[in-house]
């Protein structure tokens, strides 16, 4: 991992090698932390933070969740993440702020725990390192919409990632892909799912799946370069025989997958949609879109 020279925490811009807590700390335990993933890129007009307010709003959602009461305000963060930035001096990135309970008791009620709050930014290039991926099938499914706040960032949740990711060591598959309780599609372990047929965007619908902030945005340039979207149940029968199929997220951003379970997707190895789908979300978070000229947060 790269590393820059400041992490901010709990108030303080400090060396990136002290940015250390304690073992007993509350959220190591039981997972209960909220966190976001944002990426700032390289524009004519410096770098530019790329749809931070709904970042910061979807980690305040989070941290709620969890009942945290947030030691600042929305536009207090907003103003500790750009001077992050600015501090590190990098053009492009990723940024990882995290709340969760410290260290002062033990016990699954987190009720007394202090709230921190930590966030790091470091080059993060490619997630998926990869031009398209092959996508495996989790014996896991996605946690059940009843067991938890699905729709919140919160690191338990990455438990059940973790254990689809485990599935797939030493295997050729890149990524891998859950079902929701009923069985239809959900997500990926870090990315949103779409596929495309006869020229028909389709994405699940909300519910079982993370409202990606990265999906949104393609579903509206998807809508500006005219395709016709549609969000519903998908099967995977249905996705082994679609033209095209493609992940989203603010890590991953756009990556066209090459086969579902081995299915190897009709376009492959041309993608048409997908690749025009992501040139355009390029174009946005470079801001070479000036209908999107609102998602971009410049440093100054
Ligand atoms: C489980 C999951 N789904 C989807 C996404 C994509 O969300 P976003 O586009 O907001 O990064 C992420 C990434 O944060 C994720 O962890």
């Amino acid at each position: 991992m790269q590393t820059t020279k400041f992490i901010w925490y709990n108030d303080k811009f400090i060396p990136w090698a002290d940015a250390t807590t304690h073992v007993l700390t509350h959220s190591l335990h039981y997972g209960g932390s909220a966190f976001e993933g944002i990426r700032f890129y390289n524009t004519d007009k410096g770098p530019a933070i790329f749809r931070l307010a709904e970042h910061v709003d979807r980690l305040y959602y989070s941290a709620n969740a969890l009942k945290m009461s947030m030691p600042y305000t929305k536009d207090e963060l907003i103003n500790i993440i750009k001077e992050l930035v600015h501090k590190n001096e990098l053009a492009e990135g990723y940024i990882r702020p995290i709340v969760f309970y410290g260290y002062k008791k033990l016990g699954v009620n987190p009720v007394g725990s202090p709230v921190e709050c930590a966030i790091a930014c470091w080059s993060w290039k490619a997630y998926l390192p990869y031009e398209c991926v092959d996508i495996k099938t989790s014996q896991y499914i996605r946690i059940h919409p009843k067991s938890s706040v699905i729709d919140a960032k919160l690191s338990g949740h990455y438990v059940n990632g973790i254990l689809a990711s485990l599935e797939l060591q030493g295997t050729h598959y890149h990524e891998a892909l859950f079902l929701d309780n009923e069985g239809y599609i959900s997500e990926g372990v870090g990315e949103n799912f779409f596929m495309i047929k006869d020229n028909v965007i389709y994405t699940p619908q909300l519910g079982t799946i993370l409202n990606g902030i990265t999906r949104d945005t393609v579903m509206k340039v998807a809508q500006q370069l005219k395709f016709k979207m549609i969000e519903t149940n998908i099967t995977l029968e249905e996705a082994y025989h679609a033209d095209e199929a493609f992940f989203t997220g603010t890590a991953a951003e756009v990556t066209p997958i090459r086969s579902i379970d081995d299915h190897r997707m009709k376009a492959d190895p041309e993608y048409p949609v997908a690749l025009q789908i992501k040139k355009a979300y390029l174009e946005v978070v470079h801001g070479k879109n000036p209908a999107f000229a609102k998602y971009l947060t410049y440093l100054k």
